[in-house]
């Protein structure tokens, strides 16, 4: 696995200079202390970030591009509807004669890309796919709306998904869902005048709990496990109220929920990816831990995935 974050720190401190609002309320209603943002106007590509962050996979798993047979990009913040970010991404990194192609599933998108990665090496068609969450969300938002600006953070994360030597390894069990009635409360249009993102805030937290604990607990159930058998769930990072709002709705041990979202705020399909790296770097995952990992997106999309390090 592999990531790649912005330079520059966007604190709620500076936020206070922007917008009525403060490092009091940012940080008690979201557990968000800083962002990774590119400074407006000096925003880069979000296939640039995901092409950083693919590139550290590569050279941490030693493989050369040669030995991709293809690549997926979740991202909700594309810089062309075509051509899409994994083919930059690929050409970018110099991986060739590979299949590419992005998903949309808003922050639900990279575990959406682990369940299709999964079955697209489980049929025996490919054997290696480089899997992307890349977004540049700081150049979307408006900035003068105090419920969303504060939120988000910019950041791409990378992995190489191979095929297990046996079924004991591996993705165990993924779930996808969603609820397009609920499409209106987390929205961006693709066209028009207010290409904005419009989020009714209390509405998606609501959902959110709900629909990440059940997701949890389905993928959990169906691999044939029960929760006192996880070592730790990587959530979605929406904000650290959901996380712990999802702890207590499962009686799980919020100790061992990984969050990062104090210093990069929500990075929407590079959210699960960044905090997996955290959570691999510091130790917290050693061979034959057992993961879940829980998201939720506008759509509403949601997924689930069970994984056997
Ligand atoms: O990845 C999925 C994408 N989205 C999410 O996961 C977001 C899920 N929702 C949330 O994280 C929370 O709903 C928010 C953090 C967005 C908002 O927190 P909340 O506790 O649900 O606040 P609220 O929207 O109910 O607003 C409470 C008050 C309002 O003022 P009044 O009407 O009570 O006077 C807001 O205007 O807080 C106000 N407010 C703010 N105040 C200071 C909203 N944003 C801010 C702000 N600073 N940034």
């Amino acid at each position: 696995m592999g990531t790649s974050v912005p330079d520059h720190i966007l604190t709620n401190k500076d936020l206070e200079t922007l917008l009525d609002t403060s490092d009091e309320w940012i940080s008690t209603r979201t557990g968000i202390k800083q962002r990774r943002v590119y400074p407006r106007g000096k925003d880069r590509p979000a296939w640039e970030l995901g092409s950083q962050a693919a590139r550290k996979a590569l050279e941490k798993a030693k493989l050369t591009p040669d030995l991709i047979d293809g690549v997926i990009c979740a991202t909700f913040t594309p810089d062309y509807f075509f051509p899409s970010t994994a083919c930059k991404i690929a050409d970018s990194v110099g991986i060739r004669d590979a299949f590419a192609f992005d998903i949309s599933a808003a922050c639900a998108g990279f575990v959406y890309g682990l369940a299709i990665a999964h079955a697209m090496i489980g049929n025996g068609r490919y054997r290696r796919i480089l899997l992307v969450g890349a977004e540049v969300i700081s150049k979307t938002l408006n900035w003068q709306d105090r419920s969303t600006a504060i939120l988000f953070g910019d950041g791409a994360g990378a992995v190489i998904v191979d095929a297990a030597p046996d079924n004991s390894q591996g993705l165990l069990s993924s779930w996808l869902s969603s609820d397009g009635a609920l499409g209106d409360i987390l929205q961006f249009p693709a066209w028009g005048d207010n290409r904005r993102m419009t989020m009714k805030g209390s509405e998606v937290f609501k959902h959110a709990v709900r629909m990440m604990s059940e997701a949890t607990v389905r993928v959990v159930r169906e691999a044939g496990y029960t929760l006192e058998d996880v070592d730790l769930l990587i959530p979605h990072q929406a904000n650290m109220r959901i996380l712990n709002s999802i702890a207590d709705n499962l009686s799980f041990p919020t100790r061992k929920v990984i969050s990062n979202l104090v210093n990069y705020g929500n990075t929407s399909s590079a959210s699960i990816p960044l905090a997996l790296e955290h959570a691999w770097e510091t130790g917290r995952i050693v061979p034959g831990a057992l993961v879940a990992f829980t998201s939720l997106g506008g759509g509403l999309a949601v997924g689930s995935a069970l994984v056997r390090f």
